[in-house]
């Protein structure tokens, strides 16, 4: 088992740390210099054109990777995208038809929960697209196309390498859809595609600086709650970051909308809860660091995250993690390392079994 974790302590430090390899992986043969290419799509530009609508369907950390697919998408494609708990989908009389694109994500590819909705799918019509990490899977065989993510076999039960290579297919997905509809000028698409190909060799980055982060893992030993906040893409990658602390460490931990925080859970908020800060995206930055202001006026201790060149942020939180830049779009991929070091640090500095926390299964085949 030693020689399987490749010299690491855990399954799950191994995986986070191949996370540049398992990007570089699933990128390859699939860009251009000008767009994307997925083989495994079998769509024409006219079939895409004739969706009214996209339906992305999965469950834990896909699912997350599918709320950053819903933002890709409509962004990028102009289509109207719902993203849905494959537990709740099935039983919700979806409106879907033959004029819904359905995208399920599923790590495994044989969780119950997201084969049923994708049959469910089926019967009611629509197209299916899966995004998978294992070949031949369940959801492999039953979708009508599949964007494989290369990340090799994911053992640790908190997903991480299979979530940031997710990412990367919500990526190359809205790409495609773009493309099709025509919905994005060429220099976008070109500037999208070569910041892209940068991904593998920035996540190394965010990983070299993980005695940082080691350190600041130090000061959750003892917490029984915390935040994490965020607008847009980063409150999407929050609710990653929160799920792998739950997961592993069994502190409770909640993902906000930055700015919806005054509206109730800022009552939460004391000394004694430290807060996560996301502050990548660029448009709504200003508006972030206001209600990171907020959270440090109850005496919160505040972790901020965000690109190396916002050399402002350290006047408003207690510490900053500093990010490689990338476009606002690509930001989740990079952002969520450092949430997974933390993580993981916690989990063993609190002495939890990390690679199998209590309760929880790899993959889950019952409904
Ligand atoms: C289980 C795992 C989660 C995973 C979820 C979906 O609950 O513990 O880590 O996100 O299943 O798994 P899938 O294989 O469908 O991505």
């Amino acid at each position: 088992v030693a020689a399987e974790k490749g010299g690491y302590e855990h399954f799950m430090l191994k995986e986070i740390h191949e996370q540049p390899r398992a990007l570089k992986d699933t990128l390859l043969g699939r860009l251009t210099d000008y767009g994307v290419e997925l083989q495994e799509v079998d769509l024409t530009a006219a079939e895409v054109n004739q969706f009214h609508k996209v339906y992305i369907v999965a469950c834990g950390t896909a699912s997350h990777a599918g709320l950053v697919g819903k933002n890709l998408i409509e962004r990028w494609a102009r289509m109207p995208v719902e993203v849905d708990i494959a537990s709740e989908f099935r039983y919700r009389r979806p409106l879907i038809d033959e004029h819904t694109l359905v995208v399920v994500i599923s790590q495994s590819g044989e969780t119950a929960d997201t084969l049923a909705a994708l049959r469910e799918a089926h019967r009611l019509g629509a197209r299916v697209v899966a995004v998978t990490n294992v070949v031949g899977s369940s959801v492999a065989r039953e979708a009508d196309d599949v964007i494989y993510t290369w990340a090799g076999p994911e053992i640790a039960v908190a997903s991480t390498k299979a979530y940031t290579t997710q990412l990367l297919g919500m990526v190359l997905l809205g790409l495609y859809l773009a493309e099709a509809k025509g919905t994005m000028p060429a220099e976008k698409s070109q500037a999208l595609i070569a910041a892209v190909r940068e991904l593998p060799r920035q996540a190394q980055e965010v990983l070299d600086q993980q005695e940082v982060i080691k350190k600041l893992a130090q000061s959750f030993i003892a917490v029984e709650d915390t935040f994490f906040i965020g607008r847009g893409l980063d409150w999407a990658v929050a609710m990653e970051g929160a799920l792998k602390l739950k997961e592993i460490s069994y502190i409770h931990a909640e993902a906000y909308a930055a700015g919806e925080l005054k509206h109730g859970t800022l009552a939460l908020i004391t000394e004694e809860t430290p807060v996560i800060g996301l502050a990548t995206q660029r448009g709504v930055y200003e508006k972030t660091i206001s209600n990171i202001k907020e959270v440090k006026a109850r005496d919160a201790k505040v972790i901020g995250l965000t690109f190396a060149g916002n050399k402002d942020m350290h006047k408003s939180v207690d510490q900053v993690v500093y990010l490689p830049e990338t476009l606002d779009e690509l930001a989740p991929i990079l952002t969520v390392i450092p949430l997974q070091l933390l993580a993981y640090y916690v989990s063993v500095a609190r002495g939890c079994d990390v690679d199998k926390p209590r309760n929880l299964a790899k993959s889950v085949t019952v409904e």
